[in-house]
Order: C-alpha cells, then sequence, then structure tokens
C-alpha cells in the first residue's frame, strides 16, 4: 500500500517582515501548487531514505540535508526507529520562489513517514517540527510559512501566538509573478535588523503602519469587500519599499501590474526578488500576464483565494 502526505504552497498577502516584530500577517495557501510525498515499503535492510524526483536525488536519514533533518525530527517525536520506507518526493512548487517550498516538502515528507508508520502527526505538533527545519533555511523565520503550509488555510498570524484562521467573505484572485531572482530572505531580514537597529523608533513606527495595513485587509477579506484590497496592497509595498526589500526587478512587475489595471500589487516574502502578487480581479488575465512577462516575469499563476476544508 501507498501512503501518501502532502502540503501546498502559500503567499503572504500582507505584513511580511514587520511579522518578525510582532506585527500581524496574513498568508493563504496556494493549493494549486503541491509537495507530494509518497511512501513506499522497501526490502528488509534497505532503510529510510527520500527519492527527491524533481532533484533526480537520493537523500539518506543520516544526511546532513533539511529533508533528512525532517525525518529525523518526526522519528524523535514519534519515539520510532526508522522503517524500511523509500519516500518518493515531487513538488509542483517552485524552488526558492518565496511560495514556501521547503515547509510544503518538510510537511509532506512528514506526514507520509508518520502515516506509514501508524502514527499520523496531528497538524498542531507537526507544525512544530516543520518549524524547526524552517530554522535551517531562514535563521529567525517567524514561523508563518511553515503554519499556512501545515494548515493549509488562510492563516492571521502574530509571531509567538497560537495562529487563527480567518474567513474569506468572497474569493478573489491573485496573480502570482517571479522576477525570477531567488529572494534571499536571510539577507533580507538581516538587513531590516540592521535597520531597526539604527533607529527602533523609526522603524517600530513603519512596522506599526504595516500592522494597521493588516487588520484592516482581515476586516476587508473576512467582510467580501475585495475592492478594498487593492489601496491595502500598493500602501503596503510602499512600506516594504521604505524598508529597503524591494528591488527594481519587484517594482517592475508592480508598475506594470498597475498599469495593466490591477487593483493593487505589492511584493510578497522576503523580497529583494522572488514573487510580485497582484489582484486580479476585474483585470483580463491573459493582458495581466503578457504585461508581467513584458517587465521580466519568469513565471506567472494565477490562484483564487478562498475557503476549503483542512489538510489531511
Ligand atoms: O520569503 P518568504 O516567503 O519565506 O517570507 C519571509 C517572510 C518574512 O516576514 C520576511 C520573514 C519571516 O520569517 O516571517
Amino acid at each position: 500500500m501507498t501512503l501518501i502526505g502532502s502540503a501546498p504552497g502559500k503567499v503572504i498577502l500582507f505584513g511580511e517582515h514587520a511579522v518578525v516584530y510582532g506585527q500581524p500577517a496574513i498568508a493563504v495557501p496556494v493549493h494549486s501548487r503541491r509537495a507530494v510525498a509518497r511512501a513506499r515499503p522497501a526490502p528488509p535492510g534497505a532503510g529510510l531514505r527520500i527519492v527527491a524526483a524533481n532533484l533526480a536525488q537520493t537523500i539518506c536519514l543520516s544526511d546532513d540535508h533539511p529533508l533528512a533533518l525532517i525525518l529525523r525530527l518526526t522519528l524523535d517525536a514519534l519515539d520510532a526507529d526508522p522503517p524500511d520506507l523509500t519516500l518518493v518526493l515531487s513538488s509542483t512548487i517552485p524552488i526558492a520562489g518565496g511560495l514556501g517550498s521547503g515547509a510544503a516538502v518538510s510537511a509532506a515528507l512528514a506526514r507520509a513517514l508518520s502515516a506509514a508508520l501508524g502514527a499520523p502527526l496531528p497538524d498542531e505538533r507537526l507544525n512544530t517540527l516543520v518549524y524547526e527545519v524552517e530554522k535551517v533555511h531562514h535563521g529567525t523565520p517567524s514561523g508563518i510559512d511553515n503554519t499556512v503550509v501545515v494548515y493549509g488555510q488562510p492563516v492571521y498570524f502574530v509571531r509567538g501566538q497560537a495562529p487563527q484562521r480567518f474567513t474569506i467573505g468572497a474569493p478573489f484572485t491573485l496573480a502570482i509573478a517571479d522576477t525570477g531572482i531567488a529572494g534571499p530572505t536571510r539577507v533580507a531580514v538581516g538587513d531590516v535588523r540592521r535597520l531597526h537597529g539604527r533607529a527602533p523608533e523609526r522603524w517600530d513606527r513603519v512596522f506599526a503602519e504595516i500592522g494597521a495595513v493588516v487588520e484592516a485587509a482581515r476586516a476587508h477579506i473576512a467582510a467580501g469587500e475585495t475592492g478594498a484590497l487593492g489601496p491595502l496592497m500598493n500602501r503596503n509595498h510602499a512600506l516594504l519599499q521604505t524598508l529597503t526589500v524591494s528591488c527594481p526587478a519587484l517594482d517592475a512587475l508592480v508598475d506594470a501590474a498597475r498599469a495593466a489595471g490591477a487593483p493593487g500589487a505589492k511584493l510578497s516574502g522576503g523580497g529583494r526578488g522572488g514573487n510580485m502578487i497582484a489582484l486580479a480581479e476585474g483585470t483580463d488575465h491573459g493582458a495581466l500576464e503578457a504585461a508581467l512577462r513584458r517587465a521580466g516575469a519568469v513565471r506567472v499563476l494565477f490562484t483564487t483565494v478562498e475557503q476549503i476544508g483542512p489538510e489531511r
């Protein structure tokens, strides 16, 4: 029997960077892009290993690799010995694009392994394990990425607090455009930390303004007032620009989206590369995609943000 674990990609809608300093942020899963792990029994003595289909790579339990780490954490959490098992991993989430690829593959692997051991991990437990792996990728992550990926639900997140789900009053569509520049989240977070260290009061005010944008956005999303989100996205992007985490490639995509009729656009995630999101409501998707590609996007996908059931 093959047991399957999976997890979706994600985008941060509002509040990145300020979330590291205690402000709220909201993020949503991207269910059309997923990591999937299939657990297949292996011959006695074969041990536990991952075959990563996309990377044409085999990873063993003892390897110094983030994917091996999630297996070790899962076995420790379940107090289990390594089974003879092959976990075949595949993913349609772009790597290093700020869409939560690292967290999603970890979650998928831990789900498949724990299911194969007959003890599926509850989401809360799984979330703490995936957070440990995120620390290896990002240094001092807020925890928002692993939370939205593990729960597979829209998440209102405040660092150190239990995540809250929030209501999507009416579905809305986003364009997600990739600059093709691997967004160095760790570097951007470090630069913001230095900026903050030099003038904490000034930057705390900017973080608080971002927090206010997040609160307003959450209320409008819950009320199904999608039209109000565009200006809030634009305001959030301007505040992220003052934090120095945008870059010419992201600004070009934001400008192109707005010129093509998107009511709002902003960078999403760590910045300095990675992805831009634009509200695609009321726009011609083909024309918006063409404009984004002309402005340098290497990949454009559309995702509908809506309320759906919990992950399994
Ligand atoms: O680059 P991403 O999509 O992993 O997002 C990082 C979000 C930050 O707020 C910049 C950092 C964090 O840990 O929350």
